[in-house]
């Protein structure tokens, strides 16, 4: 009887807790149940391009989505038409070959477009789309080179269309509640942040050689989470990098970089990347400071899970395998962020400027890399982001 003074009155009798905000799938879920019509807007007329692994990504994202009309897809590999069209249903989308895009850029009713092809493929399509009058979602990189990639955001500007460059982590629910915690101060001024970004599966080599290589490919994922965490540009990357892959060597390409960045305030930044990872996707970041330390370790698909059998200690599932599980859900928010700015129902949080920010430390990180010495960053006022 010691505990029954502790009895609570009924909870039927009490206020019942609300869902945290941290269980985003349940927030989710009372949207669909509150029916918030209002909410989806006029369905956006869309056109994709290139339906290889970001494409289907994207595709899995729009098939289905209340919010979207797509009116084409477009890719050369005709032999997959069919099989797309029947496994999305897809019935009412034309599906083009690339030297038929005209069709899109002329159809006025095409709103957007999401560009979700190799890389040295990306400036062409997004300033066509641009100069027709298409606002655009482009998959990181934008272009090849900074230079590419400034006529891109140029030819936005000059248009005043839309050019939203994915970077997805920046929607990944916990690095986001990781960004709200270092920006509500709860480590204090940040001293050290890291990440860590290896790929479980080796790219094709076809990939690769249109990358535009690890460091624009891969690296500009980690530096655009750390410089929007940080509010801040780095003034100075030191970079080593080795190819431990022969046929990577062979396109001379980087497969393992380690980058260190120095930010104005003091912060350091530590970057690790690696092509190949043989125990699964292995993402993960933590920020350290004078209060203490945040982390955001692998996640898991089936993360309740732990076997203790005979004496080989406690197992856990596996980590996630690739890009496309782990990051399922930022995704599919950057889409509707993106169809929320499109709807006028939210600002863009990715700017054309961070984006060329990202893609010019990338570019000091691989100077640094071939030249052995550290590269110094210099920043116009308009780079500078606000606290
Ligand atoms: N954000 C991420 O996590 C992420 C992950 C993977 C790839 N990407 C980016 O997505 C882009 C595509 O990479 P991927 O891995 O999907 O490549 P992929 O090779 O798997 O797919 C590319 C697709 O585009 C098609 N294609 C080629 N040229 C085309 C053209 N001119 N018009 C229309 N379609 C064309 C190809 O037939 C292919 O189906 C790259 O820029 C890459 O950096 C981003």
């Amino acid at each position: 009887m010691a505990t029954l003074k502790f009895k609570d009155p009924s909870p039927y009798k009490q206020e019942l807790p609300k869902a945290p905000v941290a269980d985003f799938l349940y927030s989710s879920f009372l949207k669909d149940i509150a029916l918030q019509q209002a909410e989806r807007g006029t369905a956006v007329q869309m056109a994709l391009f290139g339906v290889g692994r970001a494409g289907s990504i994207h595709l899995s994202a729009l098939a289905h989505n209340p919010r979207v009309k797509l009116l084409y897809i477009v890719d050369d590999v005709q032999e997959k038409w069919d099989a797309i069209r029947q496994y999305w249903k897809l019935d009412d989308t034309v599906f083009l070959c690339s030297n038929d895009a005209d069709k899109v850029f002329l159809d006025p009713r095409v709103r957007a477009v999401v560009v979700a092809t190799p890389t040295n493929t990306h400036e062409w399509i997004v300033t066509t789309a641009l100069n027709h009058g298409k606002d655009v979602f482009c998959e990181k990189p934008v272009a090849e080179s900074i230079s590419s990639a400034e006529h891109c955001y140029k030819q936005a500007k000059k248009a005043g269309k839309l050019l939203f460059c994915a970077f997805q982590r920046r929607f990944d629910p916990a690095f986001n509640n990781i960004k709200e915690r270092v920006r509500s101060g709860e480590v204090g001024h940040v001293h050290t942040i890291k990440t860590c970004s290896r790929d479980a599966q080796l790219p094709s080599l076809e990939y690769l050689r249109s990358s535009s290589g690890i460091f624009h490919d891969t690296a500009v994922h980690d530096i655009d989470l750390i410089c929007w965490i940080l509010g801040e540009y780095p003034t100075c990357v030191a970079t080593q990098a080795s190819t431990l892959t022969p046929e990577i060597a062979e396109i001379g390409d980087y497969d393992t970089v380690v980058i260190t960045l120095q930010f104005p305030s003091g912060t350091l930044g530590i970057i690790d990347i690696s092509r190949l990872s043989s125990h699964g996707y292995d993402q993960r970041i933590e920020v350290f400071g004078p209060r203490g330390m945040l982390t955001s370790s692998n996640e898991r698909p089936m993360h309740g899970i732990e076997s203790h059998i005979g004496f080989q200690g406690g197992n856990t599932m596996p980590i996630y395998y690739s890009f496309p599980s782990r990051y399922k859900m930022a995704y599919l928010n950057e889409m509707e962020h993106f169809l929320d700015i499109l709807q006028d129902k939210a600002k863009p949080t990715i700017m054309g400027h961070e984006t060329l920010a990202v893609s010019k430390i990338a570019s000091a990180c691989e100077e640094s890399a071939r030249t052995r010495q550290f590269v110094q960053l210099q920043w116009e006022p308009e780079y500078i982001p606000p606290n």
